[in-house]
């Protein structure tokens, strides 16, 4: 996994200009990132020890502003934590405008390696690590605000599907903070500070950790498997215009235009009865080969599936009920970006495994594009008979904003 060519190294003089910063932290600070950009004292001289490949990930920076937030088409940093908050009650326009400043505000110190406003551990804030923080609303945040018809219509609690076992701990939410970046104690501190500031206006919901292989472990542009062992993310749209054309409004009111919606879903993966079957039955269940990713009528991971080729026996050679077959998307409009990262929990007594997908994907449309697909697999998908859906929240992506703005402005200002 590499870093997106947005990615930057912090510079030596930013993080040093940090403020708040304990003497200590800041020549630790800076004398990581002078390794990773190579600075030199007068003389030629190197400044510290050569480079190491770790303090290179800790210091690369994603930008912050800008018309659209972070952390959506971002290549997807090794660890994920998704933060729903519900609004205390009396958290009105005015409030949530109050308490999106401040989280803004945390979020742009965080992001470029800067500890936040009369942060406690201002250490941990020095190495971003490509870290992004990405805001979400719920459809209960536009009602307290009063602005419901800023909430794009897509952005509506999904309907029941049959497959559903829901809990409550894993569903809904007013407020969304997505925190990912390629370091989990970067991750940890940033969720502290987003959590404390908050406590004022809201109470949190819910909490989903998640990762990813890490950074280095396998070469750039790897698709990442998931814990059934599958390459997961092999049909994502291609980055460019196909991938701008799924995720991003176009156009429209400034509420909506580069805005995004996103849907959540934890997805508990039953690898105890996974394990039962044979590879062959796993390739057939999803229609690709476990190796390679390559469909079961191809070659390699990208090859183009051919539905309709069938094996001596008549059949399909890809099962009509495969989870590629029912979840495949032709249109570039009509695909969803799928960011999902896996969860382990803690195994039973009887040492079964609590793992599973926080399944996130962003569209610019949950009904025309989401919702067809989750309805196609709800209703005939081999993969259900080892997934079951255990939670589902639906949140607006609002547009990003400027240096001298802050997330949501466009919607509450
Ligand atoms: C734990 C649950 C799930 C697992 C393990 C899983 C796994 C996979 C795998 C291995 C692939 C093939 C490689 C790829 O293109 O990424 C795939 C494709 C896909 N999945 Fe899932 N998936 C899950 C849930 C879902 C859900 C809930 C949706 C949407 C509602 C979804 C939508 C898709 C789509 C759109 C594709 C690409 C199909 C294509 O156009 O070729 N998946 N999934």
């Amino acid at each position: 996994m590499t870093a997106t060519p947005t990615a930057r190294v912090v510079s030596r003089r930013g993080l040093l200009a940090g403020g708040a910063l304990a003497a200590g932290g800041a020549v630790t600070g800076g004398a990581v990132v002078a390794a990773a950009t190579g600075d030199r004292e007068a003389g030629g001289r190197p400044a510290v020890a050569a480079p190491s490949p770790v303090a290179a990930v800790g210091a690369l920076v994603e930008p912050f502003h800008g018309p659209r937030q972070a952390g959506v088409t971002t290549e997807p940093q090794a660890h994920g934590a998704f933060v729903a908050f519900t609004l205390r009650p009396g958290t009105d326009r005015a409030a949530l405008g109050r308490l999106l400043r401040l989280l803004s505000d945390d979020a742009a110190r965080l992001t470029q390696g800067r500890p936040a406003l009369a942060d406690t551990e201002a250490e941990l804030g020095l190495l971003p690590a490509r870290l992004t923080v990405t805001f979400g609303f719920g459809p209960g945040l536009y009602r307290a605000a009063g602005v419901d018809d800023r909430r794009p219509p897509s952005v509506v609690d999904l309907p029941a599907f049959r497959v559903d076992r829901l809990q409550p701990a894993w569903s809904g939410g007013d407020l969304l903070v997505q925190i990912c970046a390629d370091d989990a104690v970067t991750v940890a501190h940033a969720q502290r500070v987003l959590i404390k500031d908050s406590r004022p206006f809201a109470t949190v919901r819910w909490v989903q950790q998640g990762f990813r292989r890490s950074p280095g472990v396998e070469p750039a542009g790897h698709t990442q498997r998931n814990l059934f062992g599958q390459l997961d993310g092999t049909a994502n749209p291609r980055p460019g215009p196909p991938l701008d054309t799924a995720v991003w409004v176009p156009d429209g009111p400034a509420w909506l235009k580069d805005s995004t919606t996103l849907v959540v879903r934890r997805i508990s993966m039953n690898l105890e009865t996974w394990d039962l079957l044979g590879r062959t039955d796993r390739e057939l269940a999803i229609g690709r080969r476990l190796d390679t990713g390559a469909p079961l009528t191809g070659t390699a991971e990208h090859d183009e599936p051919d539905f309709a080729a069938t094996g001596d026996d008549g059949l399909t050679v890809i099962p009509d009920f495969s989870h590629l077959t029912r979840a495949h998307v032709t249109d570039d409009r009509l695909k969803i970006l799928r960011r999902p990262y896996n969860y382990d929990g803690t195994p039973t007594p009887q040492g079964h495994a609590d793992s599973g997908l926080i399944f996130a994907a962003y569209q610019a449309d949950i009904t025309t594009q989401f919702l067809p697909i989750q309805r196609r697999l709800a209703d005939r998908d081999l993969l259900n008979e080892w997934t079951t859906p255990i939670g589902s929240a639906v949140f607006a992506v609002p547009p990003g904003c400027p240096s001298d703005g802050w997330i949501g402005q466009q919607v509450l200002g």
